[in-house]
């Protein structure tokens, strides 16, 4: 039983469904370069540390998610919960920000963290995501939501929507957490146990949660709007004029905050109205400290990522049409054992020319190949052997009609086109 299950929270993409997996990393890269994102590939799994520093330790992610193992040496590793820190990470080794003010970096990949599996929600999943380091404008911001929503659309998803926040700054958050310590500490014996010990790390992330209990003391909690610094409330105002001027739509809700502490400033999801519970096709925001934090120097930066599986049930629910794999179209039986090489090197010429070829693995009897090729529903069957054969001769079967004709071994691929 164990060997043939895949690991709690995992999953196998199966053929039947791959070209949805095709179709949507092809709309990514295509859309993402047009934008002017250039590719990262890092690799699965980093320095523990690194997430701890990166995501914050208050968080679900560091606090309960991460799959932490030790090399032989005793280095502590994580397979990488998110892509925003290996990201930065490589920026600063890689010093990328030496010759480019501004750099666009974009990535496709397995993420891991050890959550309840549920619908939209695993332990292997895998995200796109995009990151613009080195400019505190809230343009760039506006960039990063208009490349997202410009994907989804391209993909040829509905019902999407966008919500932002803003969720302040390192001089205008400690006001507003301790407004909130005050607000909630009189609630507390209110709150679920998770929230409780969100009190004590990081009372920001109480807003988050989607306890019954909870949500009725976060109804009427003091929103940071209030608390916002002039820069903090100048760069969400802008970000707001810019994303009118583009005609996007969106939603502001003070009570969104997001699950990793490196946030500042703009906080943003979409959301879609197909997903009941695990709703957020994608999020992001800015993270202005994170590469000072992780040892660089002060250079404020935007992301967003998606998670494809999400993405993936929203095309499935709204019946979403992808271009799909045309199957075989010509296969090659063979009417002796001994011309089963020659049907081999047949197939490879037709392939050569792009075209899909197949023949019978299995050597079996002609009628039993005819079979094989009704099955996989073939637009032409070649049928090599016999006197035919010696006079260098074959029979093409057209499968619509059932018309067949003979021609010549070196006008097949001519002839198939
Ligand atoms: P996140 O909100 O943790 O942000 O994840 C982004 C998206 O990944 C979610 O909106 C969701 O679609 C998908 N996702 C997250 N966890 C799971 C899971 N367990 N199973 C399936 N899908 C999941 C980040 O990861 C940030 N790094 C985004 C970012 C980039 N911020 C700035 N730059």
């Amino acid at each position: 039983m164990l060997l043939s299950r895949a690991p709690k929270g995992t999953s196998d993409v199966l053929p039947s469904q791959i070209d949805y997996w095709y179709h949507t990393e092809n709309i990514i890269k295509e859309v993402l370069q047009v934008y002017g994102y250039r590719e990262i590939r890092t690799p699965a799994f980093e320095h523990t540390e690194l997430f701890i520093r990166g995501i914050g330790e208050a968080t679900d992610i560091v606090n309960k998610e991460m799959f932490t193992f030790q090399d032989r040496k005793g280095r502590n590793l994580t397979l990488r919960p998110e892509g925003t820190a290996p990201v930065v990470r490589a920026f600063l080794e890689h010093n990328m920000g030496r010759e480019n003010p501004l750099v666009k970096l974009f990535y496709l990949g397995n993420m891991f963290r050890c959550e309840k599996p549920q619908a939209g929600r695993y332990r292997q999943f895998n995200q796109f995501g995009l990151e613009a380091i080195g400019s505190q404008s809230a343009i760039i911001d506006a960039e990063i939501i208009q490349a997202s929503l410009a994907i989804y659309q391209k993909i040829g998803l509905a019902n999407l929507k966008l919500i932002i926040n803003s969720v302040g700054c390192r001089k205008c958050r400690p006001k507003y957490l301790e407004v909130l310590r005050e607000y909630f500490g009189d609630r507390r014996e209110l709150l679920c146990n998770d929230c409780r010990e969100r009190y004590d790390k990081n009372p920001l992330r109480i807003l988050d949660c989607k306890n019954e209990k909870c949500q009725l003391q976060i109804k009427n909690s003091p929103t940071i709007f209030e608390y916002l610094c002039e820069d903090c409330k100048n760069h969400f105002q802008k970000l707001r004029n810019h994303l009118e001027t583009l005609e996007i739509e969106y939603q502001v809700n003070p009570l969104l905050v997001r699950g990793l502490d490196y946030y500042t400033k703009t906080a943003f999801e979409i959301i879609s109205g197909e997903l009941g519970s695990q709703n957020a096709v994608g999020g992001g925001g800015r993270y202005d400290y994170l590469v000072e934090e992780l040892g660089g120097k002060h250079t404020p930066a935007v992301g967003f990522a998606a998670g494809i599986e999400r993405i993936i049930a929203t095309m499935e629910k709204q019946k979403v049409e992808i271009p799909s794999w045309k199957g075989i179209r010509v296969f090659v039986a063979a009417i002796n054992p001994e011309d089963y090489s020659l049907a081999l090197k047949i197939i490879k010429d037709i392939r050569e020319n792009g075209i899909s070829a197949e023949m019978d693995f299995l050597e079996k009897s002609l009628k039993a190949q005819m079979r094989l090729a009704n099955k996989l529903n073939v637009s032409y069957v070649l049928i090599i052997g016999g006197e035919e054969l010696k006079l260098q001769k074959v029979t093409l079967k057209n499968m619509a009609n059932g018309e067949q004709e003979i021609i010549n071994i070196n006008q097949i691929v001519e002839c198939v086109k």
